[in-house]
């Protein structure tokens, strides 16, 4: 439960905080994260959304704060994941289940698989309006940002643009608003990118350029996760922008994992070489430095550099995980290099330079591997390593 948060006349936050929540279907989510849903009062009564199901009753008493949830005429979906939808059914339940349910076509269908439920579903497409009193709900499709159902809400007449997951971060704390948090809300929003949206990345680029195109007037932003952008909404489209274009940048990633320290010895050696060329580097343990935050290091940098020991022929599983995870995200422009060591058949180079060409990573360089304990040639093997992965990275960069 928490303050009733009013964005505009008549338009409330009625969403709630999950402050437990650590594991977000693999990605870590350190400070909690909000399910937001929004109130919109009028000659008829519209919810933008629910939250999960668990905490329906949080959002039930924050209706309840501004008026009867039975008042409610209209409900919207953007987006059916549960942690927007959960709450559907004890609300449909309550406000009469023949109250128009507007959603898109994938919307409904996944609605109906999930709840099993014959909502009185109203489907709507890109430009349909809804004139309600003095306002129009105008919607945008937005496919595969980050589901096949989502879709936009924009309130033309005020410009808030209810965004579903788009423009998010999972954040929950005692601030609801950007100009009352400030930049400390950039890193999760910037995690929120690399872990939600990045593989949509060619569709967040083509979004923003129709939103332009439209002209549409967006002075507040309502995402589903996190604060709400009123004082500056430019400046989260403008980070989607920069995210989205993924420019190589003059920064390495080095991810490894070790099992008696000579990976990580040589993952060291590596980074000396790629900083002694005044390239940026970021040296991340798979076991120290969960896989969502390797990802958001991997968003902005230009190299991608990963270290295994051999394990049983194969690559640590640890640093599987890992890269099972970047490949799922598909990161693109970026170069990569692998380094390892074994004790008597030594296949992780090979298998990790396998994983970097299949997912289109260009490769500097065959890649290291040492028996056992490296000594001080094969440090320095590593370290020159790391020198031609940061040559090279100037090299593309001018
Ligand atoms: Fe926050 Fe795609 O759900």
């Amino acid at each position: 439960m928490y303050k009733t948060i009013k964005i505009a006349d008549g338009i409330y936050s009625v969403g709630c905080r999950d402050w437990d929540i650590r594991d977000f279907h693999g990605y870590s989510t350190y400070e909690g994260t909000t399910y937001n849903a929004f109130l919109v009062l009028g000659d008829k009564n519209v919810l933008i959304d629910t939250v999960k199901s668990t905490f329906s009753h949080d959002l039930l008493t924050n209706i309840s704060r501004i008026i009867d949830p039975k008042k409610i005429d209209i409900v919207i979906s953007n987006h059916s994941e549960m942690d927007h939808s959960g709450s559907l059914p004890k609300l449909m339940h309550i406000i009469g289940e023949d109250k128009p349910l507007y959603c898109s076509k994938m919307g409904e269908k996944n609605l109906r698989n999930h709840f099993n439920s014959n909502f009185n579903f109203h489907v709507v497409k890109t430009g349909d309006n809804l004139k309600i009193g003095k306002r129009t709900f105008n919607f945008l499709e937005t496919k595969m940002l980050h589901w096949p159902d989502s879709m936009f809400t924009y309130l033309v007449e005020e410009g808030i643009l209810f965004s579903s997951d788009a423009f998010g971060q999972h954040y929950a704390g005692d601030l609801f608003f950007d100009d009352e948090i400030g930049d400390q809300i950039i890193p999760h929003a910037k995690k929120y990118y690399a872990n939600i949206l990045l593989p949509f990345s060619s569709k967040v680029q083509a979004l923003l350029k129709d939103i332009t195109k439209m002209d549409l007037k967006i002075n507040i932003i309502c995402p589903d996760h996190g604060i709400i952008w009123r004082n500056n909404p430019s400046k989260i489209i403008k980070a989607y922008a920069k995210w989205s274009k993924q420019e190589l940048s003059d920064k390495a990633v080095v991810i490894f994992d070790s099992m008696w320290e000579s990976t990580a010895k040589m993952a060291r050696a590596i980074s000396s070489g790629i900083e002694s060329e005044n390239v940026n580097v970021r040296l991340m343990n798979t076991r120290k430095c969960h896989r969502s935050d390797i990802v958001t290091e991997i968003l902005d940098a230009g190299a991608v550099v990963v270290g295994s020991p051999t394990l049983n022929n194969g690559i640590f599983p640890v640093v599987a995980d890992v890269m099972t995870y970047i490949k799922g995200l598909r990161p693109q422009n970026k170069i990569a290099a692998a380094f390892g060591s074994y004790g008597w058949s030594g296949e992780a180079v090979k298998i990790l330079n396998q994983m970097f060409s299949e997912m289109g990573m260009s490769i500097v360089d065959d890649g290291v591997k040492v028996q056992y304990v490296p000594d001080k040639d094969d440090l320095e093997k590593s370290f020159n390593l790391g020198v031609k992965i940061a040559e090279t990275l100037k090299e593309k960069l001018s």
